[in-house]
């Protein structure tokens, strides 16, 4: 009998027994500030009103493969005309996946570096070129002339920007990324998944540019679990990704439910509206401590760097204390030494500073 490793040699990609998967932490039992998700729940009768909404739901049936109503009801709410088209996914992950599977063979993909993991790990998984063009160490702005030149040199078939990116949670320059799209041979996608936290949009861009493509997902207001994503961009570009779609790749509770959530926008305007505020509290806490440098974010998010001690050694104590952050502690220039951290409730946040004092307390009386 083969040995298990070498019955994947030979039948995989190369790059595929290469890889390591993506990883999700485990979180049972902490307070959970490591993955940008809202944490607010919904009032009792609105979940009432949903699990009503729920019954009506043929679970026997396959769902519209086109989710027309949750396509029309997105369509809607971001005053999309119809010369433009819409592509759901099962998340902006799945979205990027489609895209790229799309492309000629080893085409080349670009995006700032630090910037969402996915779009490398995708990249690599299909045997494309993944180009990393190093963000500016100071701020994390966009590097453009180095940008334009690896545009001129690599030409990519599509280029990545998160606005407001991830992990850095900056807004890169407007009039910046429009010399990008007016330079880029391929597509550029504008991926705004933070959007709900920010009013910066190139949503109302993509007549202007043919060859834009603005990515959203309802993760970030509040409804990470439903898994659902959508890429808005010409006509032309979202029929041929249509093709390649799975046909029933939204389940019918993820329709139903997004639906129902969204003609109850309210509540996450609310909701969205008191993470800014904490977003401003914490923000201001953080920066209170000389042991931290902390880095402004129009996302729901904070990065910070740790300096003269260890950030890896932080995070390590928080989590004792039940405490779950993002390390980014062991990724390379300009992202040495730094953590993010999830906006939270004001008691979870708090509860994260009084730890991370805690830790400052202990090991600066050690030292
Ligand atoms: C910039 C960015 N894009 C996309 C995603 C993935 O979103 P979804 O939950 O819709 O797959 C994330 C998740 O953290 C993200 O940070």
């Amino acid at each position: 009998m083969k040995t298990i490793e070498k019955l994947s040699t030979g039948i995989f990609r190369k790059k595929i027994l290469e890889m390591t998967a993506y990883q999700v932490a485990e979180a049972d039992g902490f307070i959970k500030l490591d993955a940008m998700e809202n944490p607010y729940g919904w009032p009792n009768d609105l979940t009432d009103e949903w699990l009503n909404t729920l019954r009506t739901c043929e679970i026997n049936r396959y769902p519209d493969p086109d989710a027309r109503q949750l396509n029309n009801k997105l369509r809607a709410m971001n005053q999309i005309p119809t010369e433009l088209g819409v592509l759901l996914g099962n998340g902006s992950d799945e979205i990027i996946q489609l895209l790229l599977m799309a492309l000629t063979p080893h085409a080349t993909v670009m995006a700032p570096d630090p910037s969402f993991v996915m779009y490398k790990q995708i990249s690599d998984g299909l045997d494309l070129n993944f180009h990393a063009i190093p963000l500016q160490a100071n701020n994390f702005a966009l590097d453009l002339p180095c940008f334009l030149k690896a545009i001129e040199e690599i030409k990519p078939k599509v280029i990545f920007l998160a606005y407001p990116n991830n992990p850095t949670g900056n807004l890169f320059n407007a009039s910046e990324i429009r010399e990008i799209l007016n330079h880029a041979p391929g597509l550029v996608i504008i991926d705004e998944a933070y959007a709900p936290f920010t009013d910066a949009t190139f949503m109302t861009e993509i007549l202007h540019f043919n060859n834009l493509l603005v990515m959203r997902t309802v993760s970030k207001l509040g409804l990470a679990g439903l898994r659902l994503g959508y890429l808005v961009g010409q006509n032309e570009i979202i029929n041929q990704l249509n093709k390649i779609r799975l046909p029933y790749n939204i389940n019918v509770l993820t329709q139903i439910s997004t639906l129902f959530a969204l003609s109850n926008y309210a509540i996450f305007k609310q909701q969205t509206q008191l993470i800014c505020q904490e977003r401003t509290t914490l923000t201001q806490e953080l920066k209170k401590m000389p042991q931290l440098e902390v880095f402004p974010s129009d996302a729901n998010f904070i990065l910070f760097r740790v300096l003269n001690h260890s950030a890896s050694g932080l995070f390590t104590f928080l989590k004792e204390q039940q405490v779950l952050i993002k390390s980014l502690a062991n990724h390379k220039t300009p992202l040495t030494n730094c953590l993010r951290v999830t906006v939270g409730k004001a008691e979870e946040n708090q509860a994260f500073l009084t730890a991370l004092s805690q830790y400052f307390i202990v090991v600066d009386h050690t030292d």
